[in-house]
This record gives C-alpha cells, structure tokens and sequence, in this order.
C-alpha cells in the first residue's frame, strides 16, 4: 500500500520543525501539481490559435472561418479528433495511475515522479515537434502517462515528508500550483496566439516544469515511510531526522514503524476497503471526485478561449478572458487556504455550490437570451460580453475555493490507515475517468444543448450541495486517526461503522487526546 506509512497520530504532538528539506519538497511538489495544471490550460489556447487549427484540423478551422456550410456556432468545435486531442490525456493518466501505485510501493516514491516527469518530457518534446494530428495523440498520451505516475506519487510524498501539523495546508499547496499551471498557460497562449510557431512553443514549453520536476526528484531523499516499508529502517531514522531538524524522533520513528507493520497485514486492500465499515468513506472517495468534474469546472479550464469564440469574443479577447478565469481561480484558492481550517469542510462546499449554481443558471439565461438556439450572436455588445465574463469568474471563485481544493483534500483525510492508499487510488482514477468523459461530451453537448449545457451542469451542482448538506460530517480539526468517530456520530453513516467502544484494533476513535477533546465539546454541548 503506497500510503502505508502514514504515522497514527494518537493525538501525540511530534517534535520536529518545518525544515529547508520540507520547504523544498513543497517546490518539488508545487512542480508536480504545475505539470498537471499547464495541460489541463494549454489545450483549450491552442485549439482556438487559427493556424493550428489550419494544420491540424483544417475541417474544423473552415467552419471557424465561415468556409462551411454548417451556421450554427454552438457546433463548430464539434470534432471527434479534436475532443481526442484534448481528452486523451487524461484516459492515459487514468491508466498509468493504476501502474504508478504499485511501483510506487514497490520501489518508492521518487522513483514514480522521475518516471512521471521523463515521460512528461517525452511528451511535451513530440508535441512541440508534431507534424501530424497522429504525433500530437501521441504526444498527448505521454503527458498523461507522466501525469498518472505524478498525481499518485507527489501528494503521498507530500503527506510523508510533511510534519504532520502542515500536511493540510501542504495538500492544498498542490491545488494551487495546479491554478498556477492553468494560469501560465493561458498566459502563454495569450502571448503566442499571434506569432506563427506559437502553437509549438506553447506545447514545447511543457518542457520546463517538466525538466525541474525531474531534476528535483532526482536531487530529492525518499520518505522515511517508503524506506522503512522496504526493509531500510537505518537510513529511515537518519532520513527522518534531517527532514525534522532533530535527534530525538523515536517516538515517531516507532510509530512509522508500527504503521507499516500495519499496513503488510492487510494483504487486501481491496478487499477490506469493501467492508461495510468502509461504507462512508467509499461513498465521498467516488462521489467527490464524480461530483468535482460535474460541476462542470472542465468546461471553462479545458475549454475557456473556444467558449468565449462561440459567444461571439474575438480570438485575443477569448485568451485574454481565459487568463482573467485562470487568475481569479488562483487567488480563490489562496482564499481557501487562508480560511478552510476555521471556517470547515461542509462550510465551504455549500457556499461554493450555491455560488455556482446561481451563476450557471444567470450563464445559461445571458447566452440563451442572446444566441437562442440558431446559436447566431450578431454582434455582442461589450457591456453584455463583459457580464458574461464577470458570471464566469464568480463561478469559478465558487469552484476554486470549494470543489476544486476539497477535492483533493477530503478523500486523502478520511480513510483508516490500511485502505488508505487503496481509497487515493479510486478517487484518483474516478477524477481521471470522469474528467475524461467531460471533455470527451463537451464539444458534442454544446453543439446539442447549446446553452442548455449550464443548466445540465447545474442539476448535479443542485445534488451535489444536497448530498453534502445531509451525509457529510464535518472533518476539519480532527485528527486522521480519528477520523471514525466522525462517521460513528452521523446519524445515517452510525448505521456502518461502529461507535468507538465496539471498535476492536488500537486505533479506537477517542482514544487520542483530541479526541477526547471532541468527544467532551459535544457532550458539553
Ligand atoms: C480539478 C481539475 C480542474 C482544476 C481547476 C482540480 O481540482 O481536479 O479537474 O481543472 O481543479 O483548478
């Protein structure tokens, strides 16, 4: 199990300090998170650049240009090679993560996020040099491959090397450096739109984060967690020593020690994280990542630049309005940074969802008013356009300082030590999955429910507020280890997993002192 040797915490306070070693692991990290953020920014700007389109898929570029027969806006970007440029990436990251967590098991973290970033490198070489639509695909195929083996690997590096005091705010450092990818890609878009080979340097330039992500992991130690789960409990302790910047770490070191012990008894994750115990958490580790792509957040990263052209924006104005989303989503997450620990989980998800729902319906109300379903604007009067752009981005605050970082963060802090890794790997793959199959329906559903499309995102945002607001507990303040008697207290998931004093192993919910903290709060209460 991958994330095996994340140490119980037992409500113990572990010396130890926020060392360069931890601060540089957050770089490398923030590379990992970059990788993933500049794909899923880059497609959307080259595939609204003319001159790509006219090499690539001239079909596609006749209909932009009016050159074709078909009217109606709302299909021009509806190609089947198109929509495989941008979404295969993401069917390749799904593949290789289910690779990358047992390599990463197996021969440790590091050697998962160099795999990760020579395969990225790969990819990004044969997308700046594409002659054909075939070495693009190709091209795209590596990126994703390179993005599987880092998304698995990099947050669990992240949550070992962390002192466990920062590992929430270390979680959330990764979805920021995500934005910040998008951003610089659609900086970068903004800026190459016009020159000839921009499309080249804008694919090319995946280069970069790719070669420090290497070169970083490279120079970077394993986790004391992965050494000691294959077999180097000496090199462990020194490793762990230098990250904590003291001598004295037996009490930690012994607890890492007995997690991993833990975990190798548990022959079948999968088979364990089936058990009705589990049931909770199973749920919120597919349903988050199924309800965070059916917010419909992809719709505007993947596709920002050709939404804004089939409203009717011109080709600089659609980049430009694209860099304006990608900046608003980096500082909203930097907002949720700064407030998820006092103002809590479920706080957060329903005043993101509300938020988004509002301005999905006003979206799907500005568009429809102007394009009705012929999907022929005229001329869109700046006033109006500049609404629509100001919608946008207050939906993608929404996302940014809810769905977008508590997705990540609530599913690597809600399962039990021994399925832990096995649950990270299900809600990576159902993200992958899912955030494939919107990019894959986009261009089809646009074409079909024109701007009908907001409202199809806005029922399952309805559902998804619902389902939060009724079967979600809140988890902020409490200790991992803790976590079940979060779940034993709800008054629908009591029914799965047992109250404390039936829990049979040493991890007892309670029995740390913050625990006991919460269980004397709520009985004070
Ligand atoms: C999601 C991505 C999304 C990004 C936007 C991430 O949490 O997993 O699919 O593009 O947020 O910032």
């Amino acid at each position: 199990m991958a994330g095996g040797g994340i140490a119980p915490s037992k409500g113990k306070a572990y010396p130890g300090n926020m060392t360069c070693k931890v601060f540089v692991t957050c770089i490398v990290a923030a590379m990992g998170g970059l990788i993933f953020g500049y794909d899923i920014g880059i497609s959307g700007g080259v595939i609204s650049m003319p001159l790509f389109l006219k090499k690539f898929f001239p079909d596609v570029w006749r209909k932009e240009q009016g050159m074709s027969p078909s009217t109606n806006q709302y299909c021009t970007y509806n190609s089947e090679t198109l929509t495989l440029f941008t979404s295969s990436l993401y069917f390749a990251a799904l593949l290789a993560s289910f690779v990358a967590s047992s390599v990463t098991r197996a021969c440790g973290r590091r050697v998962s996020m160099v795999i990760g970033g020579t395969l990225f490198l790969a990819g990004s070489a044969v997308n700046g040099f594409a002659q054909n639509v075939l070495m693009l695909i190709i091209g795209r195929l590596l990126l994703g491959f390179g993005i599987g083996f880092a998304n698995q690997s990099v947050p669990v590096y992240l949550s070992e090397m962390a002192p466990y005091r920062y590992r929430g705010a270390l979680n959330m450092v990764f979805q920021l450096s995500i934005t910040i990818g998008i951003l610089g890609a659609n900086l970068l878009n903004y800026f190459m739109a016009n020159l000839k080979y921009g499309w080249r340097i804008s694919l090319g330039c995946a280069a970069v984060p790719g070669i420090i992500f290497i070169v970083g992991s490279l120079l970077l130690p394993d986790t004391p967690n992965s050494l000691i789960e294959r077999g180097k409990r000496e090199e462990a302790k020194i490793m762990l020593q230098k990250i904590r910047g003291i001598r004295d770490v037996d009490e930690e070191f012994d607890d890492l020690v007995i997690a991993s012990e833990e975990s190798k008894k548990v022959q079948h994750p999968w088979a364990n994280i089936m058990k009705e115990k589990n049931r909770p958490q199973l749920t919120f580790a597919m349903l988050i990542p199924f309800f965070q792509q059916f917010t419909g957040i992809n719709v505007i990263m993947f596709y920002a630049p050709v939404l804004f052209k089939t409203i009717g924006f011109g080709s600089t104005a659609s980049l430009m309005s694209a860099v304006i989303t990608g900046l608003v989503n980096c500082l909203s997450t930097l907002v949720s940074i700064a407030i998820v620990d006092r103002f809590g989980r479920r706080g957060l998800f329903l005043e993101g969802g509300s938020q988004m729902l509002i301005m999905q319906l006003a979206i799907a109300a500005a568009i429809g008013a102007k394009f009705g379903v012929s999907g022929n604007p005229g001329s869109l009067p700046k006033g109006y356009a500049l609404a629509v752009v100001a919608m946008i981005c207050v939906y993608v605050a929404g996302f940014a300082w809810s769905w977008g970082p508590l997705g990540w963060l609530v599913p690597s802090e809600i399962f039990p030590l021994e399925v832990r890794s096995a649950g990270q790997s299900i809600n990576v793959s159902v993200n992958m999955i899912f955030t494939f199959v919107v990019a894959q329906i986009f261009p089809v559903m646009l074409c079909k429910l024109k701007f009908g499309l907001f409202l199809f995102f806005s029922f399952f945002v309805v559902i998804m507020t619902i389902f939060i607001y009724k079967f979600f507990p809140e988890t902020k303040g409490v200790p991992i280890e803790e976590m079940a008697i979060v779940w034993s207290r709800h008054p629908y998931w009591r029914k799965f997993v047992p109250a404390p004093d039936n829990i049979d192993d040493d991890r007892k919910p309670g029995s740390g002192r913050i625990g006991i903290e919460i269980v004397k709060k709520e009985q004070d209460c």
